[in-house]
């Protein structure tokens, strides 16, 4: 595509010499094309390929604390349904028409890896996508950026559905424990398929797949889903026990289920699949975001605010709203809306993480920097990841008070928190922060922003919105003029 123009270069050369103004006139056409073709060639590649190298280290967030954040802010779809989503749309050989994708860039990391093995895609507006399998011409996802996203094992699932057939490179994912994919690999096994792990891919294929009883030996969110996946386009009947009941996991089901599956039981322990021959395009919505949500819900507590977060389920919320209630929040809610009312003086609490629909394990950052401006002694405890714990020395140095023995967290509330330039560890213990930022005192700076923008849409944007005092800086050279203009 781009050698084009030159290619009329040649042409142009050749008219000039006949008729100059026609010459000029092509000239002006060529010097347009050109640019048209590199401003998009540049833009696409900073979307999805430059812009890993152009982050390392140098966007960052300039925040000045002490704003009560105040007003309403939308919620976007949710990242962990999504990612599964769009894996599970390339199953059919038709349209479906998926609304609701959150613009982050693991949502962009698969849309590309799916164009990739050749599936269509088409984008109708920043939020909805129009896709179709029937296009796919490999079964090889090894698209560079894949690896490093978690869910880019859900296309293990759906194409060895899809096509009994796929090899997929090895995911990687946020730092935050050992993620082991045993449980994956046996209920693939168990459906009939033969799995490998060779040269970082995992390899997974099988003559046909049956459907089978399936007992999850820990409850795994992405094993419960990818299973689903393959077991759906199976023979005969599957049965997923000690099943994960996120709301994600529901949401894929149904997804599914409008595509033509029928899976039954998605929400608890055990789900009930009867394998289909085919399935077929639909039109589908995903749920908002629970994570982002509560990261909002906590970011008002903290900030001693008063906000309301529109378009979320506040059944999912329940575990979080439980916790606010209980550490002194007023929290109100509606259909599709709920509303956080801080206040200065906060009590304390325990918190154990545990699967939906315990406390999240991808909230407890967020609320441990809440807990460590409130009144007393708080105890965190994890129970899913055992390295979440990453963003307690950078809020050692604001100023927090936090311990961290084996997965507990000895959280003691202090006065005031203090800016410092720190650098976000992974996507939960950044967002977490940026609220720690949004409390401090003065100004700070979080570096690696690009691991905040896997999961949240419009971070920045939205908590100005809401009067958060928080720009991003492009470059080393800009974050002295951005914290300037920040100060004034
Ligand atoms: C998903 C979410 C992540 C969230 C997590 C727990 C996505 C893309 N990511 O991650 O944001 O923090 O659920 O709610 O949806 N495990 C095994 N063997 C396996 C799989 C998991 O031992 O084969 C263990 C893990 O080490 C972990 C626990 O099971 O201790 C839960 O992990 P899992 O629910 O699978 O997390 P993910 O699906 O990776």
């Amino acid at each position: 595509m781009y050698k084009t123009p030159d290619v009329l270069s040649f042409g142009v050369v050749f008219l000039c010499k006949f008729n100059v103004y026609k010459g000029v006139f092509y000239v002006i056409i060529i010097v347009y094309v050109k640019i048209t073709y590199n401003i998009g060639f540049l833009r696409e590649r900073t979307e999805y390929g430059f812009l890993p190298i152009l982050e390392a280290g140098m966007e960052q967030y300039v925040i000045k604390g002490g704003t009560k954040l105040q007003g309403e802010v939308e919620i976007s779809g949710a990242k962990n349904a999504a990612l599964a989503i769009l894996a599970a749309a390339i199953m059919a050989d038709d349209v479906v028409v998926i609304e609701n994708v959150p613009d982050v860039r693991d949502t962009r990391v698969v849309i590309e890896a799916i164009k990739d093995i050749g599936a269509y895609v088409e984008q109708i507006d920043k939020h909805t996508f129009k896709i179709n399998g029937k296009t796919i011409c490999s079964t090889v996802v090894d698209y560079e950026y894949i690896k490093k996203i978690r869910a880019s094992y859900y296309l293990l699932g759906s194409l060895l559905g899809k096509r009994r057939k796929a090899k997929v490179a090895l995911p990687g994912g946020c730092n935050i424990g050992s993620r082991p994919i045993d449980q994956h690999i046996k209920g693939f096994r168990a459906l009939g398929a033969s799995v490998a792990i060779e040269h970082g891919m995992i390899c997974a294929d099988a003559e046909k797949l049956s459907g089978s009883h399936i007992y999850m030996d820990v409850v795994s969110v992405g094993a419960t889903i990818n299973i689903m996946l393959a077991a759906c386009l199976s023979q005969g009947s599957t049965i997923i026990e000690n099943a994960a009941k996120e709301p994600h996991v529901v949401d894929v089901a149904n997804f599914l289920n409008c595509m033509g599956a029928n899976i039954k039981g998605a929400g608890t322990d055990v789900i009930r699949i009867k394998g289909v021959e085919k399935l077929h395009g639909t039109t589908y919505s995903i749920i908002p975001d629970q994570i982002e949500a509560g990261t909002f819900m906590v970011a008002a507590a903290a900030t001693a605010g008063n906000i309301l977060i529109r378009k979320v389920i506040p059944k999912h919320l329940e575990a979080i709203t439980a916790k606010l209630i209980e550490l002194g929040c007023k929290v109100e809610e509606y259909d599709e809306d709920v509303r956080v009312i801080g206040s200065e003086k906060l009590g304390h609490t325990n918190i154990k993480t545990f699967p939906y629909p315990g406390f999240p394990t991808d909230m407890q950052p967020q609320i441990s920097v809440l807990l460590s401006k409130c009144d007393g002694t708080s105890i965190v405890t994890e129970s899913i990841f055992e390295n979440r714990f990453r963003y307690v020395d950078e809020l050692s140095r604001m100023g927090g008070d936090i311990k961290v023995e084996g997965n507990t967290a000895i959280i003691s509330g202090v006065e005031r928190l203090t800016g410092a330039q720190i650098t976000a560890p992974d996507l939960r213990a950044g967002a977490a922060l940026v609220i720690a930022g949004l409390i401090a005192e003065g100004v700070t700076t979080i570096d690696d922003i690009k691991y905040i923008e896997r999961g949240y849409e419009d971070f920045d944007i939205k908590l100005r919105g809401l009067g958060a005092n928080i720009q991003i800086a492009k470059c080393e050279k800009d974050i002295r003029k951005v914290e300037l203009a920040i100060v004034e």
